[in-house]
């Protein structure tokens, strides 16, 4: 099934030979700080040997306190950096080291959630311009189409009626509604893989539990693959399979979300 409704499914160099869609092995990213004495170099070690594997259609929750090192995993992930060392595959393929041009599938394939509903959309635009800029940017049907996937994304994430909110700017939304126009554009090129980057944190606590809803209908209706990142345990039970803990950088305790969290995920 498709997300968003251009049929002409991309053209990728990858069959999906493995069962994972990402594979984390002894990842590290470390960041230069400085120079400390004798003008060695300091770096701080914000990913360090972490090992994780995320199943097609799977939600595996990292959580952990501010600062331990989560978004820098995310996004080193999918690519927006770049490993200091250890190995990354996405669909079986080492993509490690490969240029920004040798992944131009990836950033169809693998879309993110920002934190920040209020700047992660731009706020210049109307939501169905917002919503039509990955389809453009990625050559993906004709007008027509394009506007038939702009209204079956707004569906999907429950801005109903579609026309009312494809006309509306960012400024005109709720929090949570911009959320939802954030998760529709996560979803316009039918990605096999989601980061979403404490998607609800900065959301009023009526809304979260809405969005994480929204967030686990989409993904068991699209078999979309999640990496959730949050520094709240609490929410990682209403969306999430598998759970890990981030300290300092490490991934220090992993398991299904029951045993973790000591209580059963409701359906
Ligand atoms: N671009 C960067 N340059 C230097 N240090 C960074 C950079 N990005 C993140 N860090 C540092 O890496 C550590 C982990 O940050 P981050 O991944 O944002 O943690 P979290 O998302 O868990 O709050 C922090 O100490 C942060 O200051
Ligand atoms: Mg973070």
């Amino acid at each position: 099934m498709t997300a968003a409704t251009v049929d002409t499914q991309p053209v990728t160099e990858a069959s999906p030979a493995s069962p994972h869609v990402v594979e984390v092995d002894a990842l590290k990213k470390y960041f230069e700080i400085g120079r400390g004495l004798f003008r060695k170099s300091v770096s701080l070690k914000a990913v360090d040997l972490v090992t994780l594997a995320i199943s097609r259609g799977e939600t595996l929750a990292v959580v952990g306190e501010s600062g331990s090192g989560k978004t820098t995993l995310g996004r080193t992930i999918i690519r927006l950096l770049e490993p200091t060392d250890g190995k990354l595959l996405y669909d079986g393929q080492d993509i490690t080291h490969k240029s920004d041009k040798e992944l131009m599938w990836l950033r169809r394939k693998a879309q993110m959630i920002p934190q920040d509903p209020y700047s992660s959309v731009n706020p210049a635009f109307p939501v169905y311009r917002i919503l039509d800029e990955p389809l453009i940017i990625h050559k993906e049907g004709d007008r027509a189409q394009r506007q038939e996937a702009v209204m079956k994304a707004l569906q999907s994430v429950k801005l109903n009626p579609p026309e009312f909110f494809a006309n509306k700017y960012p400024h005109m939304l709720s929090g949570g509604q911009r959320q939802r126009v954030a998760i529709a554009r996560a979803l316009m090129l039918n990605p096999e893989f989601i980061l979403a980057d404490e998607p609800v944190s900065m959301l009023d606590a009526s809304v979260r539990i809405s969005i994480l809803r929204l967030l686990r209908q989409i993904q068991l209706k699209f078999g979309i693959a999640f990496l959730y990142i949050t520094h709240d345990l609490a929410t990682a039970k209403h969306f999430s399979d598998r759970v890990g803990i981030m300290y300092a950088g490490r991934l220090v305790e992993e398991g299904p979300v029951r045993g973790v969290l000591g209580e059963p995920l409701h359906p």
